[in-house]
């Protein structure tokens, strides 16, 4: 049985991650509710994406305890992975297929059934406005068009919860907010409930529910965008960033560009659509 009425979409419960010596993840909680879209926010090397592996099942816990959809990511991963779409940090379409032939493709190894598989299609090229571009190849489309791409070929499963990793990183302001208007809708159509990471202030503010701010391995600030500024008696989020990890953004690189991690995505990016 999956998740119903008031359970959370998620639940985290003292999740702690070690790799070797160094604890990446150390005792975090937080709960997401049905519906919900929930940023983490964090620096460079914070754990974002340490824990969206163990939600996705990528990774196992070393301590503590989560729940995915109701599912527990220890016992019952094979439940998890079915109710989930994950949208990672680098960029996951085949540049020498067709957007057709990628969702297509995507369809068929998330073993959707053959018989649905094409209402599921068109519903996902519909969610994600991606009618003009299905026969170009992937490797010609921009990077919105590209993530767009990516979202859809998560939701042919239509999963419970959705996970993306930095969707709107190196996007311009436009294909930004497109990126932003189809995940909302999607919440709103569905009741697609989503985690989300992003080095983009503004974009947490606007467009997140709730917010959990990730520092060193650890939960150290959570609420909605208005009501943490309201807490920390402060203007703005990137204030409350600073005062809850004790460090101004620009000081641990929120720009797109220049970006280690972005520069390696972007250029695997290049590698393996050119
Ligand atoms: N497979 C691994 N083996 C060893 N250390 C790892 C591994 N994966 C992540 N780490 C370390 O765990 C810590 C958390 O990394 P993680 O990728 O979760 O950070 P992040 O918050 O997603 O950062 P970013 O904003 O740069 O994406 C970092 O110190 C990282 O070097
Ligand atoms: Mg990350």
């Amino acid at each position: 049985m999956s998740a119903s009425g008031a359970d959370p979409a998620l639940l985290v419960d003292g999740l702690v991650v070690r790799f070797g010596q160094l604890e990446a993840v150390g005792g975090v909680s937080f709960a997401v509710a049905p519906g919900e879209v929930f940023g983490l926010l964090g620096p460079n090397g914070a754990g974002k994406t340490t824990i969206i592996r163990v939600l996705t099942t990528l990774l196992a816990p070393t301590e503590g305890r989560a729940l995915v959809a109701g599912f527990d990511v220890r016992k019952e991963g094979l439940a998890v992975r079915a109710s989930i779409g994950y949208i990672p940090q680098a960029i996951s379409v085949d540049g020498a297929l067709t957007a057709y032939e990628n969702l297509d493709f995507y369809g068929r190894v998330t073993g959707v059934p053959r018989r649905e598989r094409r209402e599921r299609m068109t519903e996902a090229i519909e969610t994600m406005e991606l009618a003009p571009m299905l026969d170009r190849l992937a490797r010609t489309l921009s990077g919105g068009m590209l993530r767009r791409l990516e979202i859809a070929s998560a939701l042919l499963n239509r999963p419970e919860v959705l996970f993306l990793d930095e969707p709107t990183v190196g996007l311009d302001p436009t294909a930004r907010g497109m990126v932003w208007e189809r995940l909302q809708a999607l919440g709103v159509q569905a009741g697609t409930t989503i985690l989300v990471t992003t080095h983009v202030m503004e974009e947490a503010e606007r467009h997140c529910d709730r917010l959990g701010v990730i520092d060193r391995g650890r939960l150290v600030e959570q609420g909605a965008p208005a009501e943490l500024v309201a807490r920390h008696g402060v203007e703005t989020l990137e204030e409350v960033f600073t005062t809850v990890t004790g460090r101004p953004i620009g000081e641990q690189g929120n720009e797109d560009e220049g970006r280690l991690s972005d520069v390696r995505a972007q250029r695997r990016v290049a590698r393996r659509l050119g």
